[in-house]
């Protein structure tokens, strides 16, 4: 059990917005549990991050059930858990009927079922405690239905919907949920994305990037402020509201 240090566990923490999670929880918390399959890059984050928080690597491939099971018993032998950050993901670029199903399952296995998981067995430890902060991240894509994305965007708005159906069971709990939904953020996540087409990150312009850092600092600030959705930067706020009101448009 983790006595009276404040604790996080994030997932996807080798890079991009999970890394910089951590940097920013270590201001906030004592214990980090970093969670990713990269186990070089945990190492060289622990070393960067020792003498602020105590980092504690665990190697787990959060696609399978063996490596949620050890990620769960972490947060079994730790007990309760202050932040848990559900942040590992990829994207796959292409239509549905060209991307593989392998692909495409694990997209459904990383985001959802080892979301669901890991908050499932967070959950009754921050009850007990009185409290607790759940982030998800999901995605500005979760707004937009479109072309090439079908299975990440459809897996991201589950996590929405997930998160404030959460929220609303929790409401007596002193337990927060977030979905994080970010737009283009400088990450390795795109180089990264597997799938038939390559991204091109040209075709996006200059103002429409983030940085992890900004980020990560907007999902921070929004705790407290009662709102589970947050998505940082005003033109991917301007999308997502045209993005839902053409959902109501075409009802
Ligand atoms: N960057 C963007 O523009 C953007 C926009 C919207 C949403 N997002 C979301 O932000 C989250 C973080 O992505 P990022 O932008 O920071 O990209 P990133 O730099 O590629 O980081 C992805 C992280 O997920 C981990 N991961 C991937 N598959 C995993 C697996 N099977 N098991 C355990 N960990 C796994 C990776 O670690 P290992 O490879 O070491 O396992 C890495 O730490 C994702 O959920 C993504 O969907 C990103």
């Amino acid at each position: 059990m983790s006595g009276n240090k404040v604790t996080a566990l994030v997932t996807g923490a080798s890079s991009g917005l999970g890394a910089e999670f951590c940097r920013q929880l270590a201001a906030r918390c004592d214990v980090i549990i970093a969670v990713a399959r990269r186990e070089e890059r945990l190492l060289a984050l622990a070393a960067e991050l020792a003498g602020n928080a105590e980092v504690q690597c665990l190697v787990a491939d959060l696609e399978s059930i063996e490596g949620v099971a050890r990620t769960l018993e972490a947060i079994r032998q730790r007990g309760p858990v202050n932040y848990l950050v559900n942040n590992a993901g990829f994207g796959a670029l292409g239509r549905f009927d060209a991307l593989p199903i392998d692909c495409q399952r694990s997209m459904v296995s990383l985001h959802i079922d080892a979301t669901i998981t890991l908050c499932r067995a967070a959950i009754p430890f921050m009850r007990e405690q009185g409290g607790g902060t759940i982030i998800n991240v999901s995605s500005l894509g979760a707004f937009v239905s479109g072309e090439n994305m079908a299975v990440y965007g459809a897996s991201k708005a589950f996590l929405n919907y997930y998160s404030q159906s959460l929220q609303a069971e929790l409401a007596d709990s002193g337990i927060e949920v977030q979905a994080l939904c970010p737009g283009f953020t400088h990450t390795e996540f795109h180089d990264s994305m597997s799938g038939e087409k390559r991204f091109d990150r040209s075709r996006i312009p200059d103002h429409m990037w983030l940085t992890s850092e900004a980020v990560v600092a907007a999902s921070l600030d929004a705790l407290g402020a009662g709102r589970v959705l947050v998505v940082p930067g005003d033109s991917n706020r301007s999308i997502a509201r045209s993005g839902l009101q053409g959902q109501l448009d075409s009802l």
